[in-house]
């Protein structure tokens, strides 16, 4: 088997105003073009693991992507954040992720619009660079985003809950978006949600997180792609998952 994109071995995290370890020692691979959901009841250390991967925490053990330790964020991870509004308002798509690129350090201009050309036309928004963020969809919204991330060589892109505020319609065209993306450019993602159907439609590996931050189960998704209620193995798999979660719920216990 090829070598994980993203390696964690003892990862361990106790926050320093807090007396609870929320994650006790966490293993975990993820590897190139994964869609890993992860799913576990509220408050059981999710946004926690996240947040250290970002490199927005800081935890014990080690935390490996492409062989090199997190310790600070960095443009390798990106974080997709919930109504993408990371975007700038009065930048244009094409300005949006130019920008970034500059911060970083490319100092030619035309290879900086050559490169945001490059990854609008990757996410299918060519026709839109000159479109400010009110002016497009949700869902390109969310491919701006994303190009963004990977202009910048982002080899994850890490998203929390990013569809939680979204009515059910929008939300359901938000993951449609998202595999869109996924189908066009080979990225790998690591995706939180509370929402099973969720979960199960987009990853192709679920794993649910115990409420105390430990790993219940991790699996790769059986269901055939697109996934809908009516494929084979939907209604068993959501079950399990929901009774995983349901016998999980009951509130954190205290880990010493
Ligand atoms: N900055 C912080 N300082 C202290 N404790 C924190 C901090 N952030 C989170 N926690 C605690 O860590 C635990 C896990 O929080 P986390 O946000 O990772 O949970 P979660 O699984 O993402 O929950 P939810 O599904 O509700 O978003 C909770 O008990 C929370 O109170
Ligand atoms: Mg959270």
């Amino acid at each position: 088997m090829s070598t994980p994109l993203l390696k964690i071995e003892h990862l361990r995290k106790k926050y320093d105003d807090g007396t609870e370890i929320i994650i006790p020692d966490m293993n975990l691979d993820v590897y190139a073009e994964d869609f890993l959901s992860i799913l576990g009841p509220s408050g059981c250390g999710k946004s926690t693991l996240i947040r250290c991967i970002a490199g927005l925490e800081r935890f014990e053990g080690s935390v490996q992507v492409d062989g090199v330790s997190v310790s600070s964020p960095g443009p390798d991870r990106i974080m997709v954040f919930q109504d993408f509004n990371q975007l700038f308002p009065w930048k244009t798509a094409l300005q949006n992720i130019a920008y970034p690129l500059k911060i970083n350090g490319m100092k030619d201009k035309a290879e900086r619009i050559r490169t945001a050309e490059e990854f609008l036309d990757k996410v299918g928004l060519a026709a839109y660079r000159d479109y400010y963020p009110h002016q497009l969809s949700g869902g390109m919204k969310q491919r701006v985003a994303i190009a963004k991330g990977l202009a910048l060589g982002s080899k994850i892109i890490l998203m929390d809950e990013p569809f939680a505020a979204l009515d059910a319609i929008t939300r359901n065209q938000m993951q449609n978006e998202l595999l869109r993306i996924k189908e066009l450019v080979n990225m790998t993602v690591i995706f939180i949600t509370h929402n099973i159907q969720e979960a199960i439609s987009l990853g192709n590996r679920v794993m649910v997180m115990s409420k105390n931050g430990t790993i219940r189960e991790h699996m790769e998704n059986p269901l055939e792609k697109p996934v809908s209620p009516a494929t084979k193995g939907y209604g068993e798999l959501w079950q399990h998952l929901n009774s995983m979660l349901t016998s999980e719920s009951q509130g954190r216990e205290k880990a010493s």
